[in-house]
């Protein structure tokens, strides 16, 4: 084969490939529908998890994460979280298999690639993508406003969390009249 051929060739593999990468990006935002996660899905996950806080989407957390919240409930940041074992086995189930390694939302994806494998935050506020997001915004807003008070109630400030989405469009944070980035 000629230089000629040799390079018609590879540029007709390239430009196969940048086709089933466009497919793979538009399936991706079709079975997303513009969330940034899958919303939670399980009625006894949301059930169980969702009484005290805010019941966070699976896709934030890789699975191992949350197999280490799921093995030690008893002692969930000073509370005790415990369940039945035929509840805590359904529940780590259905949040490792959903897991932010496990799935290919966009913001699941960016989640990993922050994250050294050789981490295993259990609090979502604590991973380094969440942390680079939030650092820039004022503790008037978190901390010292009591209808926020910490950065793990999302649905205070994303007020369409409950849905997956965390886009920029849909942040209000409370007493606040609107998020401007400076
Ligand atoms: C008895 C109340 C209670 C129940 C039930 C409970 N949690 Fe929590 N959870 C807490 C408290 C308290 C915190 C820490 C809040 C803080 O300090 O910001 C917390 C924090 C978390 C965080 C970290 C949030 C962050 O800051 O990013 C995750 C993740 C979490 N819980 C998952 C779960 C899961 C999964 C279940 C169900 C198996 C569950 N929780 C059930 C009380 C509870
Ligand atoms: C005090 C209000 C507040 C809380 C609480 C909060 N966020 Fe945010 N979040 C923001 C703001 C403001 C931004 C946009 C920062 C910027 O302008 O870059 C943001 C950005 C994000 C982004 C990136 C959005 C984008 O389009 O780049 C994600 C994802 C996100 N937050 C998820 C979460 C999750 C998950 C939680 C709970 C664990 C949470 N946030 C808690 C205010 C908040």
């Amino acid at each position: 084969m000629s230089t000629h051929r040799w390079t018609a060739a590879i540029l007709g593999a390239l430009f196969l490939a940048h086709i089933a990468a466009a497919d793979d990006d538009e399936s991706r935002s079709k079975r997303g529908r513009g969330a940034d996660v899958a919303p939670v899905a399980d009625a006894r996950y949301a059930k169980e998890c969702g009484g005290c806080h805010f019941a966070y989407q699976p896709g934030l957390l890789p699975a191992r994460s949350w197999q280490k919240l799921m093995d030690s409930l008893s002692d969930h940041f000073g509370d005790n979280a415990e369940l039945s074992k035929e509840d805590a086995a359904a529940i780590a189930e259905y949040l490792t298999a959903n897991a932010a390694d496990r799935v290919d939302y966009k913001r699941s994806v960016k989640i990993v690639k922050a994250l050294s494998d050789q981490e295993t935050p259990v609090r979502i506020s604590a991973m380094p993508y969440m942390v680079r997001k939030h650092d820039h915004i004022p503790a008037r807003f978190v901390a010292e406003n009591w209808r926020v008070k910490t950065l793990g109630n999302c649905p205070a400030c994303h007020r369409r969390a409950d849905t997956g989405s965390y886009g920029e469009h849909e942040i209000k944070i409370p007493g606040y009249p609107r998020w401007e980035e400076d």
